[in-house]
């Protein structure tokens, strides 16, 4: 029998109701198991030694060293907090998926600044199941391939077509012109080239160099330039909105049927603050992840002709049916056919990791794999990590397109796996099936009409954001 029943027989109730308190407090003092680990300096603990610049495609000497270290689950001081960093598979679908119950989002503060309170990214709770029931209403799969599908092909060649045959393009800037004025044009219903839209493009430039910039709001600061272009693309899309309710036009009714503004605009009971925060959040969302994907499946395909090869005679077989059809402009029909493109798709969020990691906090204690994680405590999973981990995929650093091929050990489906370039749980990425469509598209019509090389060698740095330190420059020469 053990003591706590033989005490609850023998013991008088004030007597028994010390013990109980004087038991659980002992339980309390019980130490926490910390995962091991560094705290670093006082205040900036690790920090600039986890965001230092190292290749995109290496998970960064720190990491690598601290893995090796303390194992995949560790903890540090991050960011101005304590933080636990993981680069175990299992821990990061558990904190994605209790996402509200033992985790939240939780953004550093110069993040939630220049994104705005009400940003998607940022928000909780059920403001955030609104703002994301309304997202994925509008990118649903019925809108991708009705509307969406189009407007992406068309966004895409007004680009490619504007390469001369053997002249040195900026990749990196193409790509974003690409994913800039199609997110212009689905948000706001903007036309590429024209005035108002080439001035919202310069505004975000700015706007976009705060976010990675230290949180000083100083004069002549990054930071301090950031928030004054955020304030100048919430006035233009304010503008936008009171263009909307005055206007009387059937012609303008249509439009904000068609675009986010419009939509969210008729959809909802937002506030105007809030959907000012969503549409920029979307507008962020929405062209630099996609850009820089883009980006680095050509830099990944230039040094893999077989890859190209097997690509290039997919999109053949599709061209040539089509041709014998008739049809022109890529149908739906013909995206699902592109598997090896997904294939390569993969691999490169994989190798590229456009978003590395995501910010988390405990809201309560939770114990993982025999390790406490305490309440308030800042949470990272590293995806990139688990992406570059060689016990989970084979020769990581390799690109690999095939080793995604039904069958294979890493064909699983996005955000179940190992495998989470997009995150998971009730904040998975809501334009992953956008993302991989303009992606697809991207790469058909480059592999029919261009044979590309690099102009000059270049690579990409992790920090801030994954980027090629030279636009990554390459020489295109059309195929006749
Ligand atoms: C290759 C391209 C992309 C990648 C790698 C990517 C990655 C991600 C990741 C990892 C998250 C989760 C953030 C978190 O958990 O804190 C996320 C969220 C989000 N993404 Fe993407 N994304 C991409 C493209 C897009 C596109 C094209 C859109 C369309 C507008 C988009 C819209 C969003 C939105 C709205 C969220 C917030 C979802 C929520 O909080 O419920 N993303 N993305």
């Amino acid at each position: 029998m053990s003591a706590v029943v033989v005490l609850l027989f023998f013991l008088p109730p004030t007597i028994l109701a010390m013990f109980l308190i004087w038991n659980s407090s002992k339980k309390q003092r019980k130490p926490l198991k910390i995962p091991p680990g560094n705290i670093g300096w006082p205040f900036i603990g690790e920090t600039i030694a986890y965001l230092k610049p190292h290749l995109a495609t290496s998970m960064g000497e720190f990491m690598e060293q601290h893995i090796s270290r303390f194992g995949k689950i560790y903890s540090s001081n991050l960011f101005g907090e304590p933080t636990i960093v993981s680069a175990d598979p299992e821990l990061n679908r558990f904190i994605l998926h209790n996402e509200g119950r033992l985790f939240e989002c939780s953004y550093p503060r110069n993040v939630r600044q220049i994104l705005g309170e009400w940003s998607m990214l940022v928000v909780v709770g059920n403001m955030h199941r609104e703002m994301r029931t309304i997202s994925l209403n509008f990118m649903s799969h019925a809108r991708l391939r009705k509307q969406m599908l189009r407007e992406v092909e068309r966004h895409i060649l007004l680009v490619l077509n504007s390469w001369e045959d053997d002249s040195t393009i900026s990749t990196q800037e193409e790509a974003k012109k690409f994913t800039f004025n199609l997110m212009a044009k689905y948000i706001l219903n903007l036309d590429p080239g024209k005035a108002e839209t080439e001035q919202l493009k310069r505004e975000y430039v700015t706007f976009m160099k705060g976010m990675i910039s230290a949180p000083l709001n100083l004069p002549g600061t990054a930071y301090k330039k950031a928030l004054q272009s955020r304030s100048c693309i919430l006035k233009f899309i304010g503008q936008k909105m009171e263009e909307r309710r005055s206007s009387t036009y059937d012609e303008c009714k249509k439009i904000e049927e068609d675009d986010l503004l419009g939509w969210v605009s008729k959809q909802t009971n937002l506030s105007t603050e809030q959907i000012l925060d969503l549409i920029l959040s979307m507008l962020f969302a929405g062209h630099e992840t996609s850009s820089v994907a883009i980006a680095f499946s050509v830099y990944f395909l230039e040094c893999c002709p077989k890859a190209v090869h097997q690509l290039r005679e997919e999109h053949l077989e599709i061209a040539r049916r089509k041709k014998q059809l008739g049809e022109f402009g890529l149908s739906w029909e013909d995206y699902k056919q592109m598997e090896f493109t997904q294939c390569v798709i993969n691999e490169t969020l994989r190798l590229a990791n456009v978003v590395r990691f995501v910010h988390r906090r405990a809201l309560r204690d939770v114990q993982f794999k025999g390790y406490d994680i305490p309440r308030g405590w800042k949470v990272i999973p590293d995806f990139a990590a688990v992406h570059l981990d060689p016990s989970l995929y084979h020769h990581p650093q390799e690109f690999n397109p095939w080793r995604w091929k039904t069958g294979s050990s890493n064909a699983t489906t996005t955000g179940t796996s190992n495998f989470m370039p997009f995150g998971g749980g009730p904040r998975l990425c809501a334009g992953l099936e956008l993302a991989k469509l303009e992606m697809a598209v991207f790469l058909h019509h480059l592999v029919l009409n261009y044979r590309w090389e690099s102009d000059e060698p270049d690579h990409a740095i992790a920090f801030p954001f994954p980027h090629f330190t030279k636009g990554l420059p390459i020489k295109v020469h059309t195929i006749t």
